[in-house]
């Protein structure tokens, strides 16, 4: 005997399902209204985006040029005929997170839809999503990480702390937080030429500041410090250098050539006294020190003013006798732990030689005017990353703020440098006084000493 179907169970069935729908999307709507009430005040809108963002995402993509296509064959399960070619839509996929500052959408990277494409994108999901600024970054092979910004966390001020045993390493130069607040360090070691760049009033000088009160207390480190500005900047500083000179170019040309001295008398000794030929293979040390040749407003001992009277020839001869020494002390100094930090306020050849520029391992640069003057001292690769390019910075609430390549990640990054106060730098300047040595007598008694040890 058949028996007719359980009406009412059919009808059940689609009850029960609605009903677990209904429940599934009250207790969804539930959490967030939670969230939302629970949320601080300046979190709510921030709250709103992320949601916009992540429930209208797959549109998005699609209308800003962020999906692709596939052609594939039709599954073997599919009812279509056996190798029918259908396509597929390919969309990024993404996780949303609300932050104080904004959203940050972390995207998987697929087919053809990488950082290039994304910060091609920016402008359009800024409109799209109503915010101010939507800032591309590449975390890791296959992971962009887009902010959408409310608020810049790079605007915010980062206060100095006291660095450290392993940040007063001379192989480690901490340079600041990125816009996640994760530290940013720069390569130290092997590096022999540093140029910083930006115009005036951006923060070269308050960075080198902090990079001198990072090495301070290091007995490893011995200072040149050399003021073009001829300020009062460096006045409290110069306790801890071995050599300081403000803006007479003779004194300068002078010490330069001291530091010269020192290069080639560490080049004859290196390998007696350490035993290797590239001081970074056993890092620097207090009888072996680092030289830091600090050189702030560089352009001012760099450039020739071309003029025919007595006193522009005088000069413009100490201008080239200078360069020749700089650029001597960057491409040789390198393996016997000399290290030329240059700061100007443009880096083009105008202001520095092409010669000393390029052959700096490593360049930082705060706010620009110009791409000519960006491309000077990062190179042509800046124009393809504009979320980090400087000019982008020509705002007082970046001041502070620097592109630049970091150590161990991909392409530029901005970094929001600490400031530190006068006052910090004048006592740690002068409780580290006792440290200065001049490194010629040190390389003359370490050599005393190597030569007497058995062999
Ligand atoms: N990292 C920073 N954070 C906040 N403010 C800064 C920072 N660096 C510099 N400033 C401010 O900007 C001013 C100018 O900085 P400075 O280093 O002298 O610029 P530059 O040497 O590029 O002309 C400083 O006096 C300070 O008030
Ligand atoms: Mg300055």
């Amino acid at each position: 005997m058949i028996h007719p179907p359980d009406t009412r169970l059919v009808m059940a069935v689609p009850a029960v399902v609605v009903a677990v729908a209904a429940l599934a999307v009250l207790v969804w709507l539930g959490a967030h209204a939670v969230r939302y009430l629970v949320a601080d005040r300046k979190l709510r809108p921030v709250l709103r985006v992320a949601w916009r963002i992540k429930y209208t995402w797959r549109r998005t993509a699609r209308r800003v040029g962020l999906a692709q296509t596939e052609r594939i064959h039709s599954p073997w399960w599919s009812n279509r005929p056996p190798g029918t070619v259908v396509t597929r839509e390919l969309i990024p996929a993404v996780t949303v997170a609300a932050e104080w500052w904004g959203v940050r959408v972390d995207a998987s990277t697929v087919g053809r839809l990488g950082v290039e494409e994304f910060t091609q994108a920016a402008g359009h999901l800024a409109d799209v999503w109503r915010v101010p600024l939507v800032r591309v970054a590449q975390v890791r092979p296959g992971l962009v990480r887009i902010r959408a910004l409310l608020h810049d966390p790079l605007t915010q001020p980062a206060t100095w702390t006291e660095p450290t045993d392993a940040e007063s390493d001379p192989a480690v130069w901490v340079a600041g937080v990125d816009a996640d607040e994760q530290p940013v360090t720069i390569r130290s070691a092997g590096v022999s030429g540093v140029v910083v760049a930006g115009l005036a009033g951006y923060g070269k000088t308050s960075f080198l500041n902090a990079r001198y009160c990072q090495l301070a207390p290091s007995p490893a480190v011995q200072f040149v410090l050399i003021d073009g500005k001829g300020g009062p900047d460096y006045d409290d500083l110069f306790t801890r250098a071995w050599l300081s000179a403000k803006d007479d170019p003779e004194q300068v040309r002078d010490h330069l050539a001291r530091v010269r001295e020192l290069m080639v008398a560490r080049q004859h000794a290196i390998r007696s006294v350490l035993g290797v030929k590239n001081v970074w293979h056993v890092g620097p040390s207090a009888s072996w020190p680092l030289v830091a040749v600090v050189i702030d407003e560089a352009h001012t001992f760099l450039n020739e003013t071309k003029g025919t009277d007595a006193q522009s020839k005088r000069l413009d001869a100490l201008a080239r006798e200078t360069a020749r020494l700089v650029e001597e002390l960057i491409r040789k100094g390198r393996n016997v732990g000399i290290q030329v930090v240059l700061a100007t306020q443009k880096a083009t050849g105008d202001a520095i030689p092409t010669k000393i520029r390029d052959n700096c391992q490593v360049a930082i640069s705060f706010a620009q005017r110009t791409s000519e003057a960006a491309t000077a001292v990062l190179g042509s690769d800046i124009t393809n990353a504009p979320d980090e390019h400087p000019r982008r910075l020509q705002d007082p609430a970046y001041v502070g703020v620097a592109s630049m390549v970091a150590h161990g990640r991909p392409g530029f990054t901005l970094v929001r440098t600490p400031y530190v106060p006068d006052a910090t730098a004048d006592a740690i300047a002068t409780a580290t006084a006792h440290l200065v040595r001049d490194p010629l007598h040190l390389l003359t008694t370490g050599r005393v000493v190597a030569d007497a040890a058995p062999r």
